[in-house]
């Protein structure tokens, strides 16, 4: 009994993700093929330099038209999939809380998570403002205010992950979701970081 309606919110939890990622990624690209295939290219090197190249690649392609080859709009994007990614499994995660059958041990790891993973969305969010003022003037004091509410995001997503009991099946899938946000977040300041040292 116990068993099914736990297997019933897996169900919910993972077409709710599904609904929320199909959502994030309709803005397809209508450019001519030799230049996307460049500006991917581009996307595909940047992201060597990460530590999750193929989680990198795989979430910033199809944003490719938008960020060409500018090493500033990959930073911009990479944070923006990354909060997209957050905010969705945050409305997810709320939901399930909330959900009949859930254990109250499970409810309490959700809710604290939930926490951090909020306070990571508005680092995120304020990271996000903050891309769009750079110029060169504060450039230097701009960067370090963004990797240093990178950083924050990616700790608060860390501790949330670490949370997470590891033996439930509710658990285990979405400790997996949010390590997949903390890994984006590490990629996210990867390309900040390399955007920064250009004029460094
Ligand atoms: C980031 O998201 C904002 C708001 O949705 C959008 O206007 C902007 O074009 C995006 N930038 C990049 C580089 O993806």
């Amino acid at each position: 009994m116990e068993g099914s309606s736990s297997n019933h919110m897996l169900k919910y939890f993972l077409i709710l993700l599904a609904i929320f990622s199909y959502l994030n990624s309709s803005s397809a690209s209508r450019h001519c093929p030799s230049k996307i295939a460049a500006d991917r290219r581009f996307i595909k090197t940047s992201c060597s330099s990460t530590t999750y190249p193929t989680l990198c690649y795989k979430s910033l392609a199809r944003h490719a038209s938008l960020i060409q080859t500018s090493p500033k709009l990959l930073a911009h994007a990479s944070l923006n999939v990354t909060l997209a990614m957050a905010k969705s499994t945050s409305a997810v995660m709320l939901k399930m809380s909330k959900s009949p059958g859930m254990k109250p041990r499970e409810v309490d790891a959700m809710q604290d998570c939930l926490e951090e993973l909020s306070d990571s969305v508005d680092e995120l969010r304020k990271s996000i403002g903050e891309m769009g003022l750079i110029k060169a003037s504060n450039f230097e004091l701009t960067m370090s205010d963004i990797q240093t509410w990178v950083s924050a995001a990616l700790t608060d997503e860390t501790t949330c992950s670490d949370g997470f009991e590891k033996n439930t099946v509710n658990g285990k899938v979405v400790r997996a979701q949010i390590v997949k946000i903390a890994h984006m977040t590490s990629n996210a300041l990867a390309l900040i970081n390399s955007y920064a040292s250009l004029r460094g």
